[in-house]
């Protein structure tokens, strides 16, 4: 109802560890919102594409080996790349369903020991989601699904500690979903909560920054 607030697309972010189903959820999203008549895409980080994102890539499948402030920092960087697309594109009106955001950032990298607050500042400034979707599932659960293991970070023991740092960064905003029951009750789930963000941004919900 006011009148400088602008129509704009919504920032949503799925996170979760490895095998916890965020890709099949994502595309299954972008489907649904297409399928409403919504401008939508799907997002990844790393996004592999870029040259920063090759490099996120041969260290991710144990093809070179960085120290893992650098690697942090590369991750970050990665997101920074895309800020002014991401905002461009929300401005525009489209609604961004982004696979993994600095939520994972902070995680995986605190997992391996690195400060929390180091592992947030390079992430302050970046847009700031404007739903966070957590596909909640028990690291022995995502450890027996199909094709787990195949990368540096898919051991047991070390998204155990992922898990740990990502109850750390959680706050009430978060919705948390059981990833644990069957496909379609997710998709609905998610759909419903997906919806409602949608309009809020449609309404003219202002866009904002990353860490607050
Ligand atoms: P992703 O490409 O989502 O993995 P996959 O498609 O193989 O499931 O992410 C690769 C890994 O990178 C994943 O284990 C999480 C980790 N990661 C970070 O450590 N930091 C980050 O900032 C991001 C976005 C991901």
């Amino acid at each position: 109802s006011e009148s400088n607030s602008e129509s704009r697309g919504a920032l949503i972010v799925l996170e979760g560890l490895d095998r916890s189903g965020k890709t099949s959820q994502s595309s299954s999203l972008l489907k649904y919102l297409e399928g409403l008549g919504h401008s939508a895409e799907l997002w990844r980080f790393p996004d592999r594409s870029t040259d920063v994102g090759q490099m996120i890539s041969s260290y991710l499948t144990n093809k070179s080996q960085l120290d893992d402030h650098t690697v942090h920092i590369l991750f970050s960087a990665n997101r920074w790349e895309k800020r002014s697309l991401m905002e461009t594109k929300l401005k525009s009106g489209t609604t961004l369903i982004v696979d993994r955001y600095s939520f994972s950032g902070v995680a995986f990298s605190s997992a391996k020991g690195l400060g929390i607050e180091w592992c947030k500042a390079p992430e302050v400034g970046l847009l700031a989601p404007d739903l966070v979707l957590y596909l909640d599932i028990q690291p022995e659960k995502a450890a027996e699904r199909a094709g787990y293991g195949g990368e540096r970070y898919e051991q047991l023991e070390f998204q155990r500690k992922v898990a740990q740092c990502y109850e750390v960064l959680c706050d009430a905003s978060w919705k948390i979903i059981d990833a644990c029951q069957p496909m379609e009750d997710i998709e609905k789930q998610l759909q419903e909560i997906v919806l409602d963000c949608v309009t809020i941004c449609q309404k003219g919900k202002p866009l904002s920054n990353l860490w607050s």
